[in-house]
């Protein structure tokens, strides 16, 4: 179904995030019917260019980053006509008389895409509201990193609610515009199974992992001052916690589900220091050129920053009270894999004798790659050998189940801009959401500065620093592997 005709500026329109996945992703759409051929893309940006060197830029973009077969047949070349440009000035005036002229459509939908540093962000919205464009129909769109504290985020916030409502701001955490992600709540929320053993009194404990193989690349100074702490887990990890944990929301509206997920977040303890492993990637043996430790591929060789984070919380409820929670995050590991896994407790007594063997079940909701979930269920051991028990996994990968044409693959961010357009924030963070994110996370960043603790180098395509391994066993838990 197309959406209704938009005007989307993008500021920051050639810059990588333009480039890798706004452009593409609105040109998968275009090829889906689902952004509407009168729509305008209008990139803004500092460069001096016209349009038609815009629409080279989206067109290379497109070909680098997921255009596909559909730019051979012509499509491409109409999707192009879609986009204009306009040299502006982000912290002075030119550009902005231009910009306002090509927005003024009346029955038009019109969003604003922040793809710039944060610190621009005032500017931006300081001048779309003193020339005209930001009345009560504008929406604006802003990228992580939302702050990079409390004190800040919540300046951030104080800046955009001068100019907009809550309403017209859309937070992105690309995250929550995962197919999976999405999936999550119809699995916990769609299922009679899952729910009533959501608890802990049935669950053992959460695992949370997003690994990632690639290290830092050329992101090393922004990476430098962020850490995976703010870099994933005060965001990415954080809103996957939520969603597993808040309780059901009344309905699948922005607020509703935004309400629940603010409750979790508000309900987390702080995080203990002998909870906390933090680690820095060494070189790869094989290839220490092309992939160097942590703090040489961030040019600071007594960088303290981590590219590896694991620790344990609570959720002070009723429903997780002494359930642990152990997230997992890092760079350089040995696979590409983000898993959530439910542990459950053993049963209460084994009829079989111990010697049969014992297993838990464990949920796991794969979300990438091989999207798909799998329970871990006890059965006997086929053959004559008596009653011994087996843990088999009953799996489900989406795309076996739904076959190679059910189900369109559809990129976080398409998705997202898409949901910008039609109006609906359920997936974007609300200012809330975020602040209550930092003022947790910003003692358990005091707390490693105050302490100067220094991270703990790991291997290259391992799964980590061993500590992080301890910090299970101390509990007689394991990791689940990272594959
Ligand atoms: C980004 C982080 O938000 O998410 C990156 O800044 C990280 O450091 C990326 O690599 C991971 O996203 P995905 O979709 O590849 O899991």
């Amino acid at each position: 179904i197309p959406v209704d005709p938009f005007d989307l500026v993008i500021f920051g329109g050639t810059g990588d995030l333009a480039r890798r996945k706004i452009l593409p992703g609105l040109f998968r759409r275009y090829c889906s019917g689902q952004m509407p051929e009168n729509a305008r893309i209008i990139g803004a940006a500092r460069s001096d260019m016209e349009a038609h060197d815009y629409a080279a830029l989206a067109a290379e973009a497109i070909q680098e980053f997921g255009g596909g077969k559909a730019c051979e047949d012509g499509t491409l070349e109409k999707f192009l006509t879609c986009l204009d440009y306009v040299t502006i000035d982000a912290r002075g005036d030119r550009g902005w008389s231009e910009l306002q002229a090509r927005v003024a459509g009346k029955d038009r939908i019109e969003a604003f895409y922040f793809s710039v540093a944060p610190s621009l962000f005032g500017d931006l919205a300081e001048r779309l509201q003193s020339h005209g464009m930001a009345d009560s129909k504008a929406r604006i769109v802003v990228e992580k990193p939302f702050g990079r504290d409390l004190a800040s985020a919540q300046a951030l916030n104080a800046t955009l609610a001068k100019y907009f409502d809550e309403k017209q701001i859309y937070r992105i955490d690309h995250y929550l515009g995962k197919e999976t992600v999405q999936n999550l709540m119809a699995v916990r929320f769609g299922n009679m199974l899952f729910e009533p053993l959501w608890n802990s009194q049935f669950v053992d404990h959460i695992q949370i992992t997003v690994a990632e193989t690639v290290g830092v690349g050329g992101r090393g100074e922004y990476y430098d001052k962020s850490g995976a702490m703010r870099d994933m887990v005060q965001n990415h990890l954080m809103q996957l916690l939520c969603l597993i944990a808040m309780e059901p929301p009344a309905r699948f509206s922005p607020d509703a589900v935004r309400d629940e997920k603010l409750k979790v977040i508000r309900a987390l303890d702080p995080v203990e220091p002998h909870h906390i492993v933090r680690g820095q990637y060494d070189a790869d043996p094989d290839d220490p050129d092309a992939m160097p430790d942590y703090r040489t591929a961030v040019d600071n060789p007594r960088s303290k920053t981590e590219s590896f984070l694991a620790l344990k919380t609570h959720i002070a409820n009723w429903r997780w009270a002494g359930t642990p929670f152990y997230l997992r995050t890092g760079k350089r590991l040995c696979a590409r894999s983000s898993e959530i896994s439910i542990v459950f407790k053993d049963t209460p007594h084994s009829i079989f004798g111990e010697e049969a063997g014992r297993h838990r079940n464990v949920l796991s909701i794969r979300l990438q790659p091989n999207e798909g979930i799998t329970l871990g269920v006890t059965i006997k051991e086929p053959g004559p050998g008596g009653m011994r028990l087996i843990d088999v996994p009953l799996d489900m990968s989406f795309a076996d189940a739904l076959g190679p044409d059910g189900a369109e693959h559809v990129d976080a961010y398409e998705r997202l801009i898409m949901d910008v357009i039609r109006g609906n924030q359920t997936l974007f963070m609300r200012g809330d959401e975020v602040e209550a994110a930092w003022a947790w996370t910003d003692p358990i960043i005091e707390g490693w500065t105050k302490r100067g603790d220094v991270p703990k180098p790991y291997d290259s395509h391992g799964a980590g620093p061993d500590t992080s391994t301890q910090l299970m066993r101390r509990d007689d838990r394991e990791w689940r592997e990272i594959t």
